[in-house]
Protein backbone atom coordinates (compact mmCIF):
# COMPACT_ATOMS: atom_id res chain seq x y z
CA UNK A 1 0.00 0.00 0.00
CA UNK A 2 1.42 3.20 -1.25
CA UNK A 3 -0.31 6.58 0.22
CA UNK A 4 2.69 8.81 -0.37
CA UNK A 5 1.94 12.22 -1.80
CA UNK A 6 4.27 13.21 -4.61
CA UNK A 7 5.61 17.34 -3.64
CA UNK A 8 5.31 19.22 -6.91
CA UNK A 9 7.76 22.19 -7.77
CA UNK A 10 6.89 25.05 -5.52
CA UNK A 11 6.97 22.85 -2.44
CA UNK A 12 9.72 24.26 -0.31
CA UNK A 13 10.67 21.17 0.91
CA UNK A 14 11.69 20.27 -2.91
CA UNK A 15 14.15 23.09 -2.11
CA UNK A 16 15.83 22.02 0.91
CA UNK A 17 18.90 20.80 1.67
CA UNK A 18 18.37 17.08 3.21
CA UNK A 19 19.57 15.81 6.32
CA UNK A 20 21.37 12.73 7.14
CA UNK A 21 19.77 9.36 7.58
CA UNK A 22 20.48 8.17 10.95
CA UNK A 23 18.31 5.28 11.79
CA UNK A 24 18.98 2.43 9.75
CA UNK A 25 17.17 -1.32 9.99
CA UNK A 26 13.36 -2.08 10.19
CA UNK A 27 11.97 1.56 9.73
CA UNK A 28 14.04 2.62 6.90
CA UNK A 29 13.10 -0.42 5.69
CA UNK A 30 9.30 0.32 5.43
CA UNK A 31 9.97 3.97 4.65
CA UNK A 32 12.19 2.22 1.83
CA UNK A 33 8.74 0.20 1.07
CA UNK A 34 6.81 2.71 0.52
CA UNK A 35 8.39 4.67 -1.71
CA UNK A 36 9.69 1.86 -4.66
CA UNK A 37 5.53 1.12 -4.02
CA UNK A 38 4.88 4.87 -4.50
CA UNK A 39 7.55 5.38 -7.59
CA UNK A 40 6.09 2.03 -9.14
CA UNK A 41 2.41 3.30 -8.99
CA UNK A 42 3.50 6.66 -10.54
CA UNK A 43 5.34 5.14 -13.35
CA UNK A 44 9.15 6.35 -11.74
CA UNK A 45 12.55 5.04 -12.14
CA UNK A 46 13.54 6.78 -9.24
CA UNK A 47 12.24 8.64 -6.28
CA UNK A 48 13.84 10.77 -3.40
CA UNK A 49 12.77 11.09 0.02
CA UNK A 50 12.29 15.09 -0.53
CA UNK A 51 9.73 14.44 -3.15
CA UNK A 52 7.52 12.78 -0.61
CA UNK A 53 8.25 15.40 1.80
CA UNK A 54 11.00 13.75 4.06
CA UNK A 55 13.89 15.94 3.91
CA UNK A 56 16.25 13.61 4.66
CA UNK A 57 19.67 12.04 2.41
CA UNK A 58 17.92 8.92 0.80
CA UNK A 59 16.64 7.76 -2.73
CA UNK A 60 15.36 4.45 -4.39
CA UNK A 61 15.91 3.26 -7.91
CA UNK A 62 14.25 1.34 -9.47
CA UNK A 63 15.37 0.16 -13.01
CA UNK A 64 13.23 -2.38 -15.24
CA UNK A 65 14.95 -5.71 -15.74
CA UNK A 66 13.91 -6.04 -19.80
CA UNK A 67 11.36 -4.78 -22.32
CA UNK A 68 7.90 -5.70 -20.73
CA UNK A 69 8.97 -3.65 -17.12
CA UNK A 70 7.43 -6.44 -15.56
CA UNK A 71 10.47 -7.07 -12.45
CA UNK A 72 12.73 -4.16 -11.55
CA UNK A 73 15.92 -3.96 -9.80
CA UNK A 74 15.80 -1.63 -7.01
CA UNK A 75 18.29 0.28 -5.34
CA UNK A 76 17.97 1.86 -1.94
CA UNK A 77 20.26 4.14 -1.46
CA UNK A 78 21.33 6.31 2.29
CA UNK A 79 23.61 9.30 2.64
CA UNK A 80 24.79 9.40 -1.25
CA UNK A 81 28.28 10.73 -1.97
CA UNK A 82 29.51 11.37 -5.52
CA UNK A 83 33.11 11.09 -5.57
CA UNK A 84 34.42 11.11 -8.78
CA UNK A 85 32.76 11.76 -11.86
CA UNK A 86 33.73 10.45 -15.10
CA UNK A 87 35.21 13.12 -18.19
CA UNK A 88 32.78 12.11 -20.20
CA UNK A 89 29.82 13.91 -20.67
CA UNK A 90 26.13 12.88 -22.50
CA UNK A 91 22.81 14.28 -23.13
CA UNK A 92 19.87 12.87 -22.30
CA UNK A 93 15.98 13.49 -21.96
CA UNK A 94 14.90 13.46 -18.19
CA UNK A 95 11.47 13.95 -15.95
CA UNK A 96 10.88 14.47 -12.74
CA UNK A 97 7.48 13.01 -10.61
CA UNK A 98 7.79 16.49 -8.86
CA UNK A 99 7.47 18.26 -12.21
CA UNK A 100 5.04 16.24 -14.39
CA UNK A 101 4.48 17.12 -17.94
CA UNK A 102 8.39 18.29 -18.69
CA UNK A 103 11.43 16.50 -19.93
CA UNK A 104 13.95 18.05 -21.03
CA UNK A 105 17.31 17.12 -22.21
CA UNK A 106 19.94 17.56 -19.58
CA UNK A 107 24.13 16.86 -19.39
CA UNK A 108 25.30 15.32 -16.67
CA UNK A 109 28.59 13.07 -16.84
CA UNK A 110 28.37 9.46 -18.24
CA UNK A 111 29.94 7.69 -15.47
CA UNK A 112 30.17 8.22 -11.43
CA UNK A 113 31.70 6.33 -8.74
CA UNK A 114 29.69 7.08 -5.45
CA UNK A 115 29.99 6.15 -1.90
CA UNK A 116 26.42 5.37 0.12
CA UNK A 117 25.01 3.36 2.90
CA UNK A 118 22.69 0.78 2.69
CA UNK A 119 19.51 -0.13 4.58
CA UNK A 120 21.46 -1.42 7.07
CA UNK A 121 23.44 1.53 7.68
CA UNK A 122 26.60 -0.84 5.73
CA UNK A 123 28.96 1.47 3.45
CA UNK A 124 28.59 0.32 -0.05
CA UNK A 125 31.46 1.86 -2.79
CA UNK A 126 30.70 1.46 -6.49
CA UNK A 127 30.67 2.90 -9.94
CA UNK A 128 27.80 3.48 -12.03
CA UNK A 129 27.31 4.36 -15.76
CA UNK A 130 24.20 4.40 -18.27
CA UNK A 131 20.92 4.59 -16.94
CA UNK A 132 21.65 3.99 -13.59
CA UNK A 133 24.41 6.65 -13.10
CA UNK A 134 21.94 9.13 -14.47
CA UNK A 135 19.35 8.19 -12.27
CA UNK A 136 21.09 7.97 -9.61
CA UNK A 137 22.56 11.93 -10.26
CA UNK A 138 18.77 13.41 -11.06
CA UNK A 139 18.07 11.56 -7.62
CA UNK A 140 21.13 12.77 -5.62
CA UNK A 141 20.48 16.53 -6.52
CA UNK A 142 16.93 16.31 -4.81
CA UNK A 143 18.70 15.73 -1.86
CA UNK A 144 20.16 19.39 -2.20
CA UNK A 145 17.22 21.16 -2.93
CA UNK A 146 18.34 20.57 -6.85
CA UNK A 147 15.57 19.87 -9.83
CA UNK A 148 16.51 18.66 -13.42
CA UNK A 149 15.17 21.83 -14.76
CA UNK A 150 18.09 24.15 -12.72
CA UNK A 151 20.26 22.29 -15.02
CA UNK A 152 19.00 23.72 -18.40
CA UNK A 153 20.41 26.87 -20.29
CA UNK A 154 18.54 30.23 -19.55
CA UNK A 155 16.59 30.53 -23.07
CA UNK A 156 14.76 26.71 -22.04
CA UNK A 157 14.68 27.31 -18.50
CA UNK A 158 12.40 31.19 -19.81
CA UNK A 159 10.51 29.35 -22.41
CA UNK A 160 9.45 27.09 -19.42
CA UNK A 161 8.53 29.29 -16.99
CA UNK A 162 4.90 29.58 -17.65
CA UNK A 163 4.33 26.16 -17.75
CA UNK A 164 6.81 26.05 -14.71
CA UNK A 165 4.78 28.41 -12.17
CA UNK A 166 1.99 27.11 -13.44
CA UNK A 167 3.07 23.82 -11.41
CA UNK A 168 4.13 25.84 -8.71
CA UNK A 169 0.75 27.84 -7.95
CA UNK A 170 -1.23 24.53 -8.05
CA UNK A 171 1.29 22.99 -5.55
CO1 LIG B 1 13.15 14.11 -9.85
Amino acid sequence: MSNMKIEIIGAPVLRDVAEDVTEFGEPLEKFAGQMVQTMIDNDGIGLAAPQVGLSKRFLVIGLPVDEDDSARKILAVANPEIIEEGEELVTMEEGCLSIPGISEEVTRPEAIKVRFQDLQGKTVETEFSGLLSRVFQHEYDHLDGVLFVDHLSALKRRLLKKKLSRLSEEA
